[in-house]
């Protein structure tokens, strides 16, 4: 990472940089941590969106009980620089994977999440031949219908696992609302449904004579409803930087604490202007339902960008349109896919640079 930037005006960046509002990030960090405190929820930020040890570090001094991932490497590369405890929250399935989350599990605590015995076997038998140990959580589909059982199914899993005799100790249930966006109205009455099929399935756990004391649950849309709940703990991600699809409810663009600094590089074509930042440094995300195009332009609502090509951003406006060399700050569509593309986020308050973060965790995709 290079640090001469370190001191001097934002502006002096070079383009396009991926520009964090640390004013606003310590705020986003701050009120989650302050909520889940006041509410005796566990607070495991999700570190996908970020992928930067600084951040994680925020999040920790903070409060966040520990950190979530998605994948091995991230776990790997968190441990290493001495973060935990850590929940792993996605399938593991292959034997070099597992054979990361042991040296894992020999640096910090590690909870993974699981929804079936093809996944949990593997990891229970590798543990127990290493006399280690790590909690498990078997996930539930809520409704987003991508991984996670039924409560019958949850249920009977759990079951499964205890009999394996080691390695894995279940320890509770965990879930995505990943369904529930964009809409109040909807998210506050998908998130009753939610609390129900929770509540059913710790009943469940309860009759069986399974440990159910850990209910993760969490999104940024539904994170500062979580009491109303039986979750115990919670996995943000996207509440620390924010973008065009999170930035509602209880968050505003006032939030959003990313931004890609672009400059215009192109007015060639009538009524267009065309930026340095296209897909690669934006990310590929759709907009959400009621905005358009692929990012926002922050301060700047009568711009918009209508489409990015790989380099390229297409602009177009309603006024006078930008001139070539004047620099713009866009909002992405979708903050975790934007910092995958970035190997720095620049670190500003009050206009310079502060700090210069390494994305050690980008392309930790294994
Ligand atoms: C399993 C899981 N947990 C937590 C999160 C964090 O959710 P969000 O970024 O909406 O806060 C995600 C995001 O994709 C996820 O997939």
């Amino acid at each position: 990472v290079s640090t001469e930037v370190l001191g001097r005006p934002v502006s002096e960046l070079e383009t396009p940089a991926a520009v964090v509002n640390l004013d606003r990030l310590e705020r986003n960090v701050a009120r989650a941590a302050d909520y889940a405190a006041a509410h005796g929820l566990g607070l495991y930020p999700h570190a996908k969106t970020h992928k930067t040890l600084e951040i994680a570090a925020l999040q920790r001094s903070a409060g966040a009980r520990g950190l979530t991932v998605a994948k091995s490497r991230e776990a790997e590369l968190m441990a290493q620089a001495g973060f935990g405890p850590l929940v792993l929250h996605y399938p593991v399935v292959g034997a070099a994977k597992v054979r990361r989350l042991l040296a894992v599990a020999e640096a910090v605590p590690l909870t993974v999440a699981v929804d079936s015995l093809e996944v949990a076997e593997p990891i229970a038998a590798a543990f127990r031949a290493r006399g280690l140990t790590a909690e498990l959580l078997i996930e539930l589909d809520v409704g987003l219908r991508r991984t996670g059982l039924t409560p019958e199914g949850a249920v009977a899993l759990a079951g499964e696992v205890e009999a394996l005799g080691g390695g894995l100790v279940v320890a509770g249930i965990s879930c995505y609302p990943g369904h529930l966006r964009y809409d109040a109205a909807t998210i506050e009455r998908g998130l009753v449904e939610v609390d129900a099929i929770l509540a059913r399935t710790r009943a469940l756990f309860d009759a069986a004579g399974l440990r159910c004391d850990r209910i993760s649950g969490g999104s940024t849309a539904t994170l500062f409803l979580s009491h109303r709940t039986c979750m115990t703990e919670l996995r943000p991600g996207n509440y620390a930087l924010l973008d065009r699809m999170e930035a509602r409810g209880a968050f505003g663009p006032e939030d959003c604490a990313l931004t890609v600094h672009a400059t215009v590089v192109s007015t060639s074509v009538a009524g267009r202007f065309v930026l340095d930042a296209g897909s690669k440094a934006l990310g590929e995300a759709p907009p959400p339902p009621d905005l358009a195009g692929a990012a926002g332009v922050a301060g700047r609502a009568d711009l918009r960008i209508e489409a990015a090509s790989e380099e390229h951003a297409h602009g177009a406006g309603d006024g006078e349109l930008p001139r070539v060399g004047e620099r713009l700050a866009l909002v992405p569509n979708h903050a975790c896919t934007c910092v995958n593309h970035h190997d720095t986020l620049y670190g500003v308050r009050d206009g310079m640079v502060e700090t210069v973060m390494r994305v050690v965790a980008r392309g930790a995709l294994q």
